[in-house]
């Protein structure tokens, strides 16, 4: 019988995560690596994504970089050779990957758009990377999973996945008047779909998919934001970032080996009320 250690050791194991070099990108990378894996850090940020796998390399990991556009077949099929060929095997995806509209200080202007009047290419765009993006990294790393039939792809998706996104939190914020914008919980909701899909089409072999839902994740938010936000929680916090990196963790390793198809919540409670 493995020991607890033994389960959640990714030794020997390859790690992609998409969107790498993103805000939580970096804490998944750095907690796959931390449990033993070689990690691939891929971003449409090629040099921040050269950066982190770097820093991940100095503090004792193994990390390496690809330049990655989730919307293109080609740049898929590139990052998906050069982790072949780098690393020798592709255990891990973790799909995070995602056009996310912020609300820290100094980046609110972008989102003053109401739902009557959002713009079509904004639609459009979001649901390329955050849908048909997670589609074809999925869709890739699963034709190397299915040789092996083994594999655990992590879908990131998000609280306004699962619940409408309370708008009144951004009223905080001031005027004008800011919304989550409407592709942010239609693509959230797609992914726990496709995790399902991907799932259950693989049914009778060890590849597995879930789904990892994160709640708000504290930033240099406006104290305004981050008060009315923690009200909303059970914890009455957002999370720290490092509240992510078990849950990662436990997805892609042996840990989680009876669990696919599912959607593990670290939301503080959001969703339980
Ligand atoms: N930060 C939070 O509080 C929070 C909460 C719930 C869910 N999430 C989800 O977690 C995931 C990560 O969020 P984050 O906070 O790190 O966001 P982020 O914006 O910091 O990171 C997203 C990363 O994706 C990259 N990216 C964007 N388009 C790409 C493309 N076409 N190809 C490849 N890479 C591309 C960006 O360069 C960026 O590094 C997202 O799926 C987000 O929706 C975040």
């Amino acid at each position: 019988m493995a020991s607890i250690q033994e389960l959640f050791d990714l030794s020997g194991r390859t790690a992609i995560v998409t969107g790498g070099a993103g805000f939580l990108g970096q804490q998944f990378t750095e907690a796959l690596a931390e449990a033993g894996a070689d990690v691939v850090v891929a971003d449409i940020e090629g040099q921040a994504a050269a950066d982190w796998a770097e820093h991940i390399d100095r503090v004792g990991g193994s990390a390496a970089s690809v330049t990655l556009d989730v919307t293109d077949p080609a740049s898929v099929k590139e990052l998906i050779d050069f982790t072949l060929k780098r690393f020798g095997s592709l255990d891990i995806l973790v799909n995070s990957a995602a056009l996310d509209p912020k609300f820290e200080s100094g980046t609110k202007s972008s989102h003053a758009t109401s739902f009557e009047a959002f713009p079509l290419q904004s639609w459009k765009d979001a649901l390329e990377v955050n849908l048909t993006g997670m589609f074809l990294v999925s869709q890739a790393a699963a034709r190397v999973m299915a040789e092996s039939g083994k594999g655990s792809l992590i879908n990131i998706c998000s609280t306004y996945g699962i619940a409408g996104p309370d708008q009144r939190l951004y009223e905080s914020l001031g005027e004008p008047h800011l919304y989550k914008p409407v592709y942010y919980s239609v693509t959230k909701a797609g992914v726990l779909g496709l995790t399902k899909y991907i799932a259950t089409y693989y049914q009778g072999t060890e590849i597995r998919c879930n789904a990892l839902t994160p709640g708000g994740v504290e930033r240099d938010h406006e104290p305004a934001f981050k008060e009315a936000y923690a009200q909303r929680t059970v914890l009455g916090r957002m999370a720290y970032p490092h509240e992510m990196k078990g849950a990662v963790v436990f997805l892609a390793s042996e840990a989680s080996s009876y669990m696919t198809g599912s959607n593990l919540i670290v939301d503080g409670g959001w969703t339980a009320w």
